[in-house]
C-alpha cells in the first residue's frame, strides 16, 4: 500500500475515534478499512445501555463498507486511547475474515501514533471453514 493511502487509512480511523460512543466502557475505539477499489470507510464503536448490544468500530466500519456493495477488504486500522496495541476482538476478526484473505494488513495504531502491521493470517490462522454456506 502506498504512504500516503496509509497515512489516509490511519487517520481515518484516528478521526473515527472521536465520534465514539462509549458512556458505559469509556474505551473509545476507531476503526478504518481500506476497500479493494481504494475506498476508504471508518467506524466507531457504539454502546448501548442494554450492554450486551455494544458494536465494535471494526464491525461498525466494515458493515458501512458492505452497505455501500463494498466485497473486498484489503486493510484495516485500528485504534483506542491505550499506549499498547489494541487488536480487533474475535468477533470483529471472524467479520474480517467474510470479506478479507490472510494477505490483509492490520495496521495497529496507539494512542500516541506508533503504528505496528500484520497480516491478518497471523491474527486469525485458521478461519473456520463455512465457505459452502455461500453456494
Ligand atoms: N471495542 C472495539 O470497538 N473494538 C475492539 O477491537 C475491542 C473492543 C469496543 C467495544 C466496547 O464498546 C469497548 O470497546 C470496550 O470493550
Amino acid at each position: 500500500m502506498n504512504k500516503h493511502i496509509r497515512n489516509e487509512l490511519i487517520q481515518r480511523a484516528v478521526d473515527a475515534k472521536n465520534t465514539s460512543y462509549s458512556p458505559y466502557s469509556k474505551f473509545r475505539v476507531g476503526a478504518s478499512i481500506l476497500t479493494d477499489d481504494g475506498e476508504i470507510f471508518a467506524g466507531c464503536n457504539v454502546e448501548n445501555a442494554s450492554y450486551g448490544l455494544a458494536i465494535c468500530a471494526e464491525r461498525n466500519a466494515i458493515f458501512q463498507a458492505a452497505f455501500a456493495g463494498k466485497r473486498k477488504i484489503v486493510a484495516v486500522a485500528v485504534t483506542s486511547d491505550e499506549r499498547s496495541f489494541l487488536t480487533p476482538c474475535g468477533a470483529c476478526r471472524q467479520v474480517i475474515s467474510e470479506f478479507a484473505n490472510g494477505n490483509a494488513e492490520v495496521i495497529l495504531i496507539s494512542s500516541t501514533g506508533k503504528t505496528k502491521s500484520l497480516k491478518f493470517e497471523k491474527i486469525f490462522p485458521t478461519p473456520p471453514a463455512l465457505k459452502h454456506l455461500k453456494k
